[in-house]
């Protein structure tokens, strides 16, 4: 079926200048981008978006990395589009991301890991609602 996922270049990669890169991976794939922006996260945005790992160890790096530069958030469009991002995506911890991944190519540790994708339906309605309103998603035309 057609689905919607949410998706978040992270600070590294936007400070390497890997934008373009990756969002060339999200359209080799078959993803279509239907919403973004780029956007300094502030403090409270990133505790919110995160709050499902409120009590994790890592959570304190994880807002303070994902507010230390701007991010790239973007709705991608397509066949089974969450699975086949999180594919594209490669796993979680760079070391064990299958070659030729974003992670594998672009992250350097679990922490600085290049991008966020969401892991199932509930978590990618929420996480699109979290940071984008409905008139924001764009429907193709053509
Ligand atoms: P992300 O998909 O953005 O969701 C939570 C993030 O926490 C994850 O990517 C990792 O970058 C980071 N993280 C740090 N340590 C861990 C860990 N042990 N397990 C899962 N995620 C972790």
């Amino acid at each position: 079926a057609i689905e919607r996922t949410f998706s978040i270049i992270k600070p590294d990669a936007v400070a390497k200048n890997v934008i373009g890169e990756i969002y060339s991976r999200f359209e080799k794939s078959g993803l279509r981008i239907v919403a973004a922006k780029m956007v300094h996260l502030t403090q409270a945005q990133a505790e919110g978006f995160y709050a499902v790992h409120k009590e994790r160890p890592f959570f304190k790096d994880l807002v303070s990395f994902m507010i230390s530069g701007p991010v790239m958030m973007q709705v991608l469009e397509g066949e089974n589009a969450i699975a086949l991002n999180r594919e594209i995506m490669g796993a979680t911890n760079p070391k064990d991301a299958a070659l030729g991944t974003i992670r594998a190519d672009f992250a350097s540790s679990i922490d600085e890991n290049a991008v966020h994708g969401s892991d199932g339906q509930d978590t990618a309605k929420e996480e699109i609602a979290f940071f984008f309103s409905d008139n924001e998603l764009c429907a193709r035309t053509r």
